[in-house]
């Protein structure tokens, strides 16, 4: 069945994230039927530009997205191009006539979706400059959608959500983290709470110790003017790395919906231990070799600044005072410039008791491992020992694995293509609560206020030496399974 009927209004409209992101996860949605044909797009921008020549932008981008043909054409027949010059109450009044008017061309009732693709400095005056004109309600729902990064502090972070709490109620307002959009992301949630037996042992019992690690291979690009006012924790361990580790960590839901999914999330963050010194390690890419590739180290990279202090790199170790996790560390690590690209869990499992194969002079003393892996290739796997065939007695680790790709045929939708969605569809599970941003930065904040040491890690590597007691010694095994 089709979602309701709106109108998805995109500031920055004419930005990379609305041409690689937004408009292909809209023209998906519309070709496959999620979206009916009562939609309609008006894409925000501050240069003049007709709907006729924007629509060859869409389909230009469209087809950059490989995505073409009627399904591409459809899409672009309902979107419309509206200037907001200086952001003035006669652009914002002048914005909601055109709703009003692109409404009666494709027959849609008044229901709204604002989606904030624009500096973060706009976010709040642009959520001003709508409510100002009353565009913050209307007859049918009114939704806006802000992109991050929510905030660079527990301060700021509070800001935005009272400028936004202002015009809007809580349950009006999605909060973007793509990686809760992500496929394998919604997947732990099925595979904890669909399946009792790794749910009665999803606990500090049968669990020694939890990783996430999401490493990227490529450096800082051109992004280094944003990229070196936030750095590896403000950029992803406080939004994408947080929230994976909520939901692993989270109880068990009073049931599937985003109120009390969120909530359970809250209270992970609140029954986190404050960071200390000692479980923190800040790092730095130099210069390296990635894929035989030789490339620069990050402070020769164009746009960074000769005295930055800012790390490409962090690794933290973190406890969460709950019944169920007392004790168990989490480690948390991220970077740029490293090996390659994976995002990926690992549960390591307590050892059996008793080891008799150790007794019996078998080199393993190992502790399955369960890996739940994102990218590159979206898959589950558990690892554990099996009996080498013959004599003597030796022991061999073995993954039993599930990888999406060797089930199902279709591709995977794109984080935003379900996001996009489920905005339409009122859903916010997905989307992050204005407690949890803020009880995220509470945590952080006080390191980003008095920052740790920052330790060299050379580009192609897993991070400095100073971070390797922050990994599980069979994580890189279980890596150089998966690919
Ligand atoms: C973004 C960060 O939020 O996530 C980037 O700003 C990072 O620095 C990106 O590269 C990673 O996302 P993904 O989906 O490619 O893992």
């Amino acid at each position: 069945m089709a979602a309701s009927p709106c109108i998805f209004v995109i500031f920055g409209g004419t930005g990379d994230l609305s041409r690689r992101k937004l408009l292909p996860a809209l023209a998906r949605n519309v070709a496959e039927g999620h979206i009916g044909d009562r939609f309609g797009v008006v894409a925000v921008g501050r240069s003049d530009n007709s709907d006729e020549s924007f629509r060859e932008t869409v389909l230009g981008s469209l087809a950059g997205a490989g995505f073409g043909g009627e399904g591409a054409r459809r899409l672009a027949d309902r979107t419309h191009y509206q200037v907001v010059g200086q952001g003035t109450e006669e652009d914002y009044s002048a914005l909601g006539r055109r709703l009003a008017e692109v409404g009666r061309a494709h027959d849609i009732p008044p229901n709204h979706a604002f989606y904030m693709s624009l500096p973060p400095s706009a976010f709040g005056p642009t959520a001003a400059g709508l409510g100002g004109v009353g565009l913050n309600e209307s007859a049918g729902w009114t939704r806006v959608v802000v992109e991050k990064p929510f905030g660079t502090s527990l301060a700021t972070a509070q800001a935005l959500n009272e400028e936004l709490h202002r015009y809007y109620t809580e349950d009006q307002i999605y909060r973007i983290d793509h990686y809760l959009g992500k496929e394998t992301v919604q997947n732990l949630l099925v595979l904890r709470l669909a399946n009792a037996l790794i749910e009665s042992n999803w606990n500090r019992d049968r669990i020694s110790s939890v990783q996430i690690t999401v490493s990227e291979d490529l450096g800082v690009g051109t992004r280094a003017e944003y990229y070196d006012r936030a750095g590896a924790i403000r950029d992803m361990v406080q939004n994408h790395l947080t929230q994976l580790l909520t939901l692993v960590a989270m109880e068990v839901p009073s049931s599937f919906d985003a109120y009390a999914i969120r909530n359970e999330k809250i209270k992970v963050l609140r029954s986190l231990q404050p960071l200390r010194g000692e479980n923190v390690v800040r790092g730095r890419y130099t210069a390296g070799e990635i894929g035989g590739k030789e490339v620069v180290g990050y402070l020769d990279e164009q746009g960074v600044p000769a005295e930055s202090e800012t790390e490409t790199f962090a690794a933290f170790r973190m406890f969460v005072d709950s019944w169920r996790w007392q004790g168990v560390p989490f480690y948390l690590r991220t970077g740029k410039r490293m090996p390659r690209k994976t995002t990926q869990i690992a549960v390591r499992f307590r050892a059996a008791p008793v080891s008799f194969f150790k007794q019996m002079g078998c080199s393993h003393d190992f502790n399955g491992v369960l890996t739940i892996t994102l990218q590159p290739d979206e898959s589950f796997a558990l690892y554990f020992d099996i009996k080498k065939p013959g004599s003597p007695l030796a022991l061999e680790r073995i993954p039993l694995r599930f990888s999406y790709g060797d089930y199902f045929a279709d591709e995977l939708p794109d984080a935003y293509e379900t996001l996009l969605l489920d905005v339409i569809e009122g859903d916010q599970t997905l989307f992050v609560h204005g407690e949890e941003v803020e009880e995220s930065w509470r945590l952080y904040s006080p390191l980003l206020d008095n920052p740790t040491p920052i330790f060299d890690y050379p580009a192609g590597t897993w991070g400095p030496s100073e971070a390797e007691g922050f990994a599980i010694p069979e994580f890189e095994l279980c890596q150089r399974n998966t690919t």
